[in-house]
């Protein structure tokens, strides 16, 4: 078990005209407002290959597709329930 969790969003042109805008916004107010800075690390990556399947997250090197904001804090909140 890692003890940060390390989250890294696709901010490719193609990630970005499917709305990663968006996933990166509400993560950055999700980690504010849960008081999570020192738990999980949030990057921007160039594009992983998978353009036609994006937005593309990364969570601790594992890849989720199709990423929307509220897909996004569900995973993130799976993986906070692993601790
Ligand atoms: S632009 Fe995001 S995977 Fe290619």
């Amino acid at each position: 078990m890692e003890d940060k969790i390390n989250v890294t969003i696709c901010l490719g042109s193609s990630c970005f005209s499917r709305k990663n805008r968006d996933v990166v916004s509400v993560l950055q107010e999700y980690i504010t407002d849960k008081n999570l800075k020192t738990k999980i690390t949030l990057k921007g990556g160039h594009c992983f290959g998978h353009c036609k399947k994006g937005p593309i997250m990364l969570v601790n090197g594992q890849e989720f597709i199709e990423i929307n904001p509220s897909k996004a804090i569900a995973i993130i909140e799976s993986f906070l329930m692993e601790e």
